[in-house]
């Protein structure tokens, strides 16, 4: 497989008047670090949306894992989808329970059923879910109710979630937005860390234009649902910088 994602003139309608997406063409390959910039309503989260599959375009291919989404059937999805991890900016963990039990439920799609309803996870489960909190940091909080635990730790465990599921790819939608600077960069190279260590694809949609360029060297960026940057982090000129933040007054 040399492309892991390839999008193909994708299009996304919201009707009746929304176009989030607009004729996007991109190839990705495994192991890239790549994040995607824009202003807020150009696209990035539908991006990502349409990657995992919870979005399907209105026109044009998105071909994940060598898979045609659209075409495949349903139990073929839900298979593929369990290669792909995802991190919400508002973490999405469930607070009533302890820090293992929410990374234990990346888990979920490689259990039977009745397993996933009684509740019950193997040894392996639990060793591989301790393992993956110790990872982000987290050893002395697995047992730890996550409404107990600060917004930073929480998207940590959010990580770790993500990769107990042992993802192909790990998309990250503005993982540190409600995060202050210095957390902002723990998830960053929590990230970096399993893209250099286990090869996993990351993509992150990332607002502060600065953090970007930082940790990645594939930029993209949207711009009205057009891709209108794909480079190397120092092709990243001034000017289209400027371009791509640019608010034209008929935005308004
Ligand atoms: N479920 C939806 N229904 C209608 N419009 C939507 C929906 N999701 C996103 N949009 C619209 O699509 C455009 C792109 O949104 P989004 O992908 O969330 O942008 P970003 O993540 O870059 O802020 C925006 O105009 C947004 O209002
Ligand atoms: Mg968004």
């Amino acid at each position: 497989m040399i492309n892991i994602i390839e999008a193909t003139n994708v299009t996304k309608r919201f009707p009746p008047k929304v176009t989030a997406l607009q004729n996007v063409s991109i190839k990705i390959e495994p192991g890239e670090f790549i994040a995607i910039i824009g202003l807020s309503g150009a696209g990035k989260s539908t991006f990502l949306r349409t990657i995992n599959g919870t979005l399907t375009p209105t026109e044009g291919k998105m071909r994940v894992l060598d898979k045609d989404l659209k075409a495949i059937p349903n139990k073929e999805r839900i298979a593929l989808r369990r290669k792909i991890g995802f991190i919400f900016q508002q973490f999405n963990l469930v607070k009533q329970i302890s820090a293992l039990d929410n990374v234990l439920t990346g888990r979920i799609g490689y259990n039977p059923h009745w397993r996933t309803l009684s509740g019950i996870y193997s040894q392996d489960d639990i060793n591989l879910a301790t393992y993956y909190l110790r990872e982000v940091g987290l050893s002395d909080k697995i047992e730890q109710r996550v409404d107990q635990l600060s917004g930073g730790q929480q998207q940590r465990v959010a990580i770790a979630r993500a990769v107990c599921q042992e993802p192909e790819i790990l998309l990250a939608d503005e993982p540190m937005a409600s995060l202050d600077p210095k957390l902002s960069e723990i998830v960053l190279q929590l990230l970096q860390k399993f893209n250099r260590d286990r090869g996993i694809t990351v993509l992150v949609n990332i607002h502060v234009l600065e953090l970007a360029r930082r940790y990645s060297r594939r930029i993209i960026a949207f711009k009205k649902g057009a891709l209108v940057f794909d480079g190397p982090n120092d092709k990243l000129t001034n000017e289209e910088i400027e371009n791509i933040y640019k608010i034209e007054d008929n935005d308004i």
